[in-house]
């Protein structure tokens, strides 16, 4: 009794094809999210994933500050989908579940598995995705770029640090980019020295690897003025001198995520070709402890001039920021936004349901917040004032310190110290450490690991920019 006679229009569906049908049946009593497998040998397909949407009766749900519409339609892919991985299936059939851009999101997340470093026949078989079924194949398509996109933030916050270098970040880069017509420059040591960038290369001095500073162009051809990304880029941040615990410092080497989300959000954007001048910026290092190292109470002197106090080497992800921070200003951008994997104190607030985000600018927040709204990956609005400001500037020797007197608010007075360098207009820091670490995925049924977030929301973002 466990079979339903299914009768797709038979000129949907590839005859030749052995794979299954991801079809939306709530008529078969199934709840939100949940889904049931059933075989059904045909010429056709061998079996059929029915994935229930759950009951929706508007798109905004103001209590989830969310398209429900859309997260429901990811979320019943997703769990057609997996359901689907745990038979041994070579592809996978969609049919329209309603928005096919939400649709080729969660079937491209929920497929992805990070499993480089495993044996062949070990690895869990990725199904050939069609989507015959589909009726807008254009906005699927965008939603396969976004999810890819996303697919390639957790690659690289998976990757172990011995593999992915500063060196190795800035060669997977030049060769991801470069083919969407990126322009990739990977500055050196000498480079930031030239630069006077001392607070970025105080982090990377204590490490044998040498730094790099990526700088990535996609131009659409206008002469408006760029909007420039900066993204943290520690490949493995394990405190330094200030050492952090031993327990979890492993996932101390995705403290590269605002890197990587910056990168694949550029990937994203040239792909689409969107109508816009977008200038990516990655200081990438790690932060080691050794004789070489930065010491706690050293003073160094960033590229705009002002000296920091590093009290605590640990936050180090702050330092490496001034310095790209300060470079972004001499592109006198219409608007600026940095991310990074930058406190702990950001997921105590937070937890990992959204990022937090710090601006002056109540128009790019709220553009922010519409974008999370539509993507699922939403955005909330922290507080950038001078009691935090006063906080990391109030010294008798130097003009910053790089943690601050006082206890709470942690991730506050970073975003303070950062407003002590970045570009004086339309900026945002986004703070991701609560959502890109690997429980940043628990809240979300089809995520797993390193999650890759915000990367949806922030390509989001452009194609609302680019609609402005
Ligand atoms: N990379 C960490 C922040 C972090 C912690 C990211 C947990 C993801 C998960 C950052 O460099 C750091 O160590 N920050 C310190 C700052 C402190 C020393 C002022 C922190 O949050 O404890
Ligand atoms: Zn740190
Ligand atoms: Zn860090």
């Amino acid at each position: 009794n466990n079979v339903i006679k299914l009768t797709p229009t038979a000129e949907k569906f590839d005859k030749d094809n052995d794979g299954v049908l991801l079809r939306n049946l709530n008529a078969s009593g199934l709840s939100k999210g949940k889904s049931r497998i059933f075989y059904q040998p045909s010429e056709n397909f061998e079996a059929v994933a029915v994935v229930g949407l759950g009951k929706f009766s508007t798109s905004y749900n103001a209590d989830e500050d969310i398209d429900e519409r859309k997260e429901f339609v990811r979320v019943a892919a997703a769990a057609g989908c997996k359901n689907l991985q745990s038979v041994d299936i070579s592809s996978v059939e969609i049919e329209d579940l309603g928005d096919a851009e939400a649709c080729a999101e969660g079937v491209f997340l929920s497929l992805w598995h990070y499993q480089e470093w495993k044996e062949e026949k070990k690895k869990k078989k990725i199904p050939d995705v069609h989507p015959y079924g589909i009726e807008n194949i254009d906005k699927w398509k965008i939603g396969a770029i976004q999810a890819q996109a996303q697919n390639f933030a957790r690659k690289l916050g998976e990757d172990p640090a011995n593999y992915l270098t500063p060196t190795k970040f800035a060669e997977i880069v030049q060769e991801e980019l470069t083919k969407e017509g990126v322009v990739v420059l990977a500055h050196n040591k000498e480079w930031a020295e030239k630069q006077n960038m001392g607070a970025f290369l105080c982090v990377a001095q204590g490490s044998d690897e040498p730094p790099k500073f990526l700088e990535m162009n996609y131009s659409s051809g206008s002469s408006e003025k760029p909007i420039v990304l900066v993204g943290k880029g520690v490949t493995f941040d394990s405190g330094g001198i200030s050492i952090k615990p031993s327990s979890k410092m492993d996932e101390m080497r995705a403290d590269m995520g605002g890197a990587a989300c910056v990168v694949a959000t550029m990937k994203a954007i040239a792909k689409m070709k969107l109508p816009l001048n977008v200038i990516g910026l990655t200081p990438l290092c790690e932060n080691l402890p050794s004789g070489r190292s930065v010491k706690p109470g050293d003073i160094v002197k960033s590229m705009n001039g002002k000296y920091i106090q590093v009290d605590n080497t640990d936050a180090e992800g702050r330092l490496i920021l001034a310095d790209a921070l300060a470079y972004a200003c001499k592109f006198n951008p219409e608007l600026t936004i940095d991310l990074a994997t930058l406190t702990g104190a950001m997921r105590v607030a937070l937890g990992s349901a959204m990022s937090g985000v710090f601006t002056h600018s109540t128009p790019l927040y709220e553009m922010m917040r519409k974008a999370g709204v539509i993507t699922g990956d939403r955005v909330w609005r922290m507080p950038l004032v001078q009691a935090y400001s006063s906080r990391v500037t109030e010294y008798p020797a130097v003009d910053v310190n790089n943690v601050g007197k006082g206890s709470g608010g942690g991730a506050c007075t970073a975003a303070a110290f950062l407003k002590e360098f970045a570009p004086k207009n339309n900026w945002m820091h986004m703070d991701i450490a609560g959502v890109f670490g690997p429980d940043g995925g628990s809240d979300i049924s089809y995520l797993s690991g390193y999650t890759g977030r915000p990367t949806r929301t922030l390509i989001e973002f452009f194609k609302l920019k680019a609609n402005t």
